[in-house]
């Protein structure tokens, strides 16, 4: 076997095939099986599915790899913590590992102010509860969102999310109190298209002016509780907002009391090449959401923000029964020392270079490739119709099965499903970074002109 992608049988092959069939006749169709593969072991960035092939995993996770499967640090952690504990709730008695993970994300967390943090098991629920915590804090309501956002699928969060097929429809009511407001997609600006701003490289909707209109038709910013905002969008289509437009609207919250929730739950450790995306805005967030990649592969999730904020709440209005397991708290203590030993952030960096070169000299052949664009390794390129720049689902949909075809497990992202986005573990080594770029542009070259 000369690199790692190596494939016994077709994929799906007949154990996967087997193992599908009897998920279907178990499992609701509604929870997705975005690839055909049955998977029995995963290390670092390779996963061996049940007919013995191995491929490369570009989508760790959904971005809960970062530090790659299996991290040995991380798997030493979770077996001693184990042995000690494995759950006794937080709320009945207090544990090293949960005080210690929170008193480290305060310390890591943009900004040198007293903050708390307080611990959770999913990314939906650390959005649920943000967002209560700032409407007790300010004892304000509304809640302001963004188009193309996402933010899980618990109720309130379904509401936050943006698009609505599959994740909405016919599934409401919703939360009320939620108002969105459009987000800088640059690539599909009218503006920008009109030509307007593209030369300056402005972000059109970055000033004081047009955040004000575009409050004035939405809500009264002296009744909205909270912002919350992916700083670069994930299921959004890795969409990376301009640092303009982030500064207005950060001046723009505090000049109106409103607090500003950045949600990291995709960005965050090391995916933008920084630790938290947070960084590349000079962003102090006055609550910051967690999770994927914050537990190595255990669920796990975190609300940090300014002590006065997360002290509001009274006693018992927060917590959960599972929230902070101590098996999880052992991962993300692993994790984050991972983070740093590894220089994580920087490695992200660096590849996510690679990643957008591969991208852009692919783009230079094939007009299909519309834009490619992102923070760090968290790049995507958008798929479009040659002659008028609309979306390509289906083209998008034949490039993944065929990079699967070649090795390589890929997801798409967006809300018309047209983005190739890579959420490799940061951890990868070149040589299968490099092999997995080149099934790519393989898989690529058979499906577009
Ligand atoms: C930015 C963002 N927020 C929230 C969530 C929801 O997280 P979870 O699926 O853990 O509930 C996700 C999941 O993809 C996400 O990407």
């Amino acid at each position: 076997m000369s690199g790692v992608i190596h494939l016994v049988t077709e994929i799906p092959g007949p154990r996967s095939r087997a193992l599908l069939a009897r998920r279907s006749r178990a499992v609701p169709r509604g929870v997705p099986a975005v690839t055909p593969i049955a998977i029995v072991h995963a290390e670092g960035s390779v996963i061996t599915d049940a007919d013995g092939n191995h491929l490369i995993d570009f989508a760790g996770g959904i971005g809960v790899v970062n530090s790659g499967h299996r991290h040995p640090e991380v798997v030493q952690a979770v077996r001693m913590q184990l042995d000690r504990f494995a759950h006794v709730g937080f709320p009945v008695s207090t544990y090293e590992p949960y005080v210690e993970l929170a008193e480290r994300l305060n310390q890591i967390t943009p900004g040198s102010h007293p903050k708390r943090t307080f611990l959770v098991n999913s990314g939906a629920e650390a959005v649920e509860n943000a967002v209560k915590v700032a409407r007790y804090y300010t004892g304000r309501q509304a809640v302001v969102c963004f188009e193309h956002g996402f933010h899980g699928r618990t109720n309130l969060a379904l509401a936050l999310t943006s698009k609505v097929f599959p994740y909405k429809q016919g599934f409401g009511p919703f939360a009320p109190e939620v108002y969105r407001i459009p987000f800088p997609y640059c690539y599909r600006c009218a503006e920008r298209q009109k030509g307007a701003s593209k030369e300056a490289g402005a972000c059109c909707m970055g000033n004081r002016a047009k955040l004000e209109q575009i409050f004035a038709d939405t809500a009264d910013p002296d009744s909205v509780a909270a912002i919350i905002m992916e700083l670069q969008l994930g299921e959004g289509g890795f969409i990376p907002a301009p640092p303009e437009y982030v500064t207005a609207l950060a001046a723009f919250a505090r000049d109106h009391g409103i607090l500003f929730i950045v949600d990291e739950i995709q960005t965050g450790f090391g995916r933008t090449g920084r630790l938290f995306a947070s960084e590349h805005y000079g962003l102090v967030p006055d609550i910051m959401v967690m999770a994927k990649s914050l537990g190595g592969g255990l669920p796990l999730a975190a609300i940090t923000g300014r002590a006065d904020v997360l002290e509001s709440c009274h006693v018992g209005g927060l917590g959960g029964t599972y929230g902070g397991n101590p098996l999880a708290c052992a991962a993300a203590l692993a994790v984050l020392k991972v983070m740093e030993t590894e220089a994580i952030p920087s490695r992200s960096a660096r590849m996510g270079e690679r990643i957008r070169s591969r991208f852009s000299q692919w783009a230079a052949h094939h007009t299909c490739i519309g834009d490619v664009r992102g923070l760090g390794a968290m790049i995507g390129m958008e798929l479009v119709e040659r002659d008028t720049q609309a979306p390509d689902p289906a083209l998008t949909q034949r490039f993944l099965s065929a990079a699967l075809e070649r090795g390589v497990i890929l997801l798409s992202a967006g809300t018309y499903g047209n983005t190739v986005r890579v959420l490799a573990p940061l951890t990868t080594p070149d040589a299968i970074l490099e092999e997995g770029l080149d099934a790519m542009e393989q898989a690529l070259k058979s499906v577009a002109s």
